[in-house]
Formats: C-alpha cells, sequence, structure tokens
C-alpha cells in the first residue's frame, strides 16, 4: 500500500482527474487541492476542512493564459503585480467569468487567483488541464501546515494523497490584494510585504477591522490558532515572571536566554523572512508540548514583521 505521503506527481495527477483531493505543497504553506470545475471535489475540501460555505478558496494557475477563463478583466495595478510577484506568495482578487463555480467563490462575483512559485506543485499543475481550488491545508481555525507531517497529523487516513514538497519557503500564507475602483487594497497581510506591493503599485490601501467583514470573509478574527493559550508581549521577560507557577513556552525572534520555560527560536540571524519560514511550525511544536501557556514577542513592524505580527494575534484571540 502506498503511503499518504509520495514524491508521486503522476499518481496525484490522476487523483485529482478522479475529482480525488490531494495535499500540494506550495513556498507559502500546504494546500487542499481539488479541479476546480468538479462539485464533487470543491465539496470535498470544505468537508475535509471543516470550512464555512461563506468563505472562498483560491484558483491556482502555472500560466497567464489560464486566466482567459477564469476573469473578466485585470486591472491595471494587477498586471504589474503579477508582472512583479508571479509566481510566488500573492493571490489577486478579480472579477470572475461564468465558467467559476459560485461554490468556490462563495458566491461573490470576484475570484481569487494565485499563481504558486514551488517547483513540485508546478510540475504537478503543468501536466492537468484544469486549475486547482486550494485553501490551506489546515482544519478551520488551526493552524497552518509548513510541512508534510503538519497535514499528515491533521488528515491521515481521510486523504488519499499528500504531495511531498518539504518544509515551506516562505511559511506565511499569500498576500492577498482587491481592486476597489482600481485602487488596490490589501485583504491579508502574506508572504510578501506591503512595502514591497507599494513599491510596484505606489498607493495601497488597508482595511479596517470593519471593512474588512464584508469583503475579506475569510480574515477571522480567531484563526491560526494553537489548541494552548497564546499571548503576545512586548515584555516578554516580565510576562514569563507574572506566570512563573505555569508550564511556559516562549516564541522568541532571536533571543535564546528566557528562563524557565521552553524557547522556541524563530532566526538566530535576526531576519524576519527567517522568522516567517519558521513561524508555524514552532507554533506546532510547542502546540504538543502540553504547556499551559505560549507567550510570543512582537515582532518589529516592518517587512514580514507585519504579516508575523497580524498571524499572531488571530492565533492569540
Ligand atoms: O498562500 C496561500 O494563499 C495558501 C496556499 C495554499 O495557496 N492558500 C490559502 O487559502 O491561504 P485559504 O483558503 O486558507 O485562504 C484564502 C483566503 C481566505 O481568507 C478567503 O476568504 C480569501 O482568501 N478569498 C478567496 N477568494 C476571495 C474573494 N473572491 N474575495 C475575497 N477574499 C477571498
Ligand atoms: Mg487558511
Amino acid at each position: 500500500m502506498k503511503s499518504v505521503i509520495t514524491e508521486d506527481i503522476a499518481y496525484c495527477q490522476e487523483l485529482l482527474r478522479n475529482n480525488e483531493i490531494v495535499a500540494i505543497p506550495t513556498e507559502t504553506v500546504y494546500g487542499l487541492a481539488g479541479n476546480i470545475y468538479e462539485e464533487e471535489a470543491i465539496k470535498k475540501i470544505f468537508e475535509m476542512k471543516g470550512r464555512p460555505l461563506f468563505n472562498p478558496l483560491i484558483v491556482h494557475i502555472h500560466d497567464i493564459s489560464q486566466m482567459d477563463t477564469l476573469v473578466k478583466e485585470v486591472p491595471e495595478a494587477a498586471r504589474a503585480l503579477m508582472n512583479t510577484f508571479w509566481p510566488g506568495p500573492l493571490t489577486l482578487i478579480l472579477p470572475k467569468k461564468e465558467g467559476v463555480s459560485d461554490l468556490i467563490t462563495a458566491g461573490k462575483s470576484t475570484v481569487g487567483i494565485r499563481m504558486p512559485k514551488h517547483r513540485v506543485t508546478r510540475a504537478l499543475l503543468q501536466g492537468l488541464d484544469f486549475p486547482l481550488a486550494a485553501p490551506s491545508a489546515n482544519p478551520f481555525t488551526k493552524i497552518s501546515s509548513t510541512s508534510s507531517q503538519h497535514v499528515a497529523s491533521y488528515f491521515g487516513s481521510k486523504i488519499p494523497a499528500i504531495l511531498e514538497g518539504g518544509p515551506c519557503e516562505v511559511g506565511l500564507e499569500s498576500t492577498i490584494v482587491g481592486f476597489e475602483a482600481g485602487i488596490p487594497t490589501v485583504y491579508r497581510k502574506g508572504g510578501i510585504a506591503i512595502a514591497a506591493i507599494k513599491e510596484c503599485v505606489g498607493q495601497v490601501k488597508l482595511l479596517t477591522k470593519e471593512e474588512k467583514a464584508p469583503v475579506a470573509p475569510g480574515m477571522l478574527l480567531k484563526h491560526y490558532a494553537p489548541s494552548t493559550k497564546l499571548m503576545i508581549s512586548d515584555t516578554v521577560a516580565e510576562t514569563i515572571e507574572e506566570h512563573a507557577h505555569l508550564k511556559i513556552g516562549v516564541l522568541s525572534f532571536f533571543k535564546t536566554n528566557y528562563e524557565n520555560c521552553t524557547v522556541k527560536v524563530l532566526s538566530e540571524q535576526k531576519s524576519l523572512d527567517e522568522a516567517a519560514q519558521h513561524l508555524f511550525s514552532a507554533l506546532h511544536e510547542l502546540d504538543q508540548m502540553h504547556l499551559d501557556v505560549i507567550i510570543a514577542e512582537r515582532f518589529p513592524e516592518e517587512g514580514l514583521g507585519i504579516s508575523i505580527n497580524d498571524r499572531l494575534e488571530r492565533a492569540a484571540h
């Protein structure tokens, strides 16, 4: 019998052609993928993830020409972003064509599209004559998966195959950008820093929490949550002292010298990109350790530190 974790791309393509769900590696996080044109496959994704139907899925492509059948028009700013960041950790929300099912878009008139960079998933997509819808490969509200083992621990025998692609290089979900009256608007902070998006298209709008609810249904406050209680602190040493009676785990950017606790350091080099890469796996590890509380350092509000803080805030909610 085949192990659920496999390197066999042709086997995964066959499963996908038969309306099965396959977990796929991307540079951001692993996804739970299915054929966008088969309702049976899409329904399986929502069921497996336990995801409410009002929360739309991202469509994954490998070639710009596939956009023709998916979207009505591409604003100028979207084209600039595609040219700069695809393939890569950027999702664009664009007006959809009829052929894209309401199940994928949760009845919205727009569809989210992304061209992933991961070598293995590009090869997978290139051999299929349909794009893949894929949400992150974690049960609804749980921590995303950045390795095949994370996916296996969540879905085990429920999923026919997990395509091995190694640990995810970026480690945070894609940055999501929509266009309101042609103005690029960030719906989700992610693997591409907001500063880089600004550099590409000039001004960028950030949504307030109130504005987010209707346009970005997936951006629920509680998300990426470990089972262990998580709190964010600006003064971790003090917070540790205040909780000295508890079993404490610390999620630290680069410092190792906290006392009386288990410390996970995200980047000894003090690199925000490296910290992002390690964030979810460190959270998975701490969550396995039967701790009473995880104390996370607040990250600097720059580059991917902004996206890391966003994930930590949701995990703490
Ligand atoms: O990096 C990623 O984006 C990963 C990998 C697997 O590609 N995928 C991912 O998917 O994070 P998911 O489903 O976990 O998050 C997709 C987010 C959700 O918050 C959803 O609400 C939003 O994208 N989204 C999708 N289509 C949308 C649309 N038409 N309008 C607004 N938001 C949309
Ligand atoms: Mg997700």
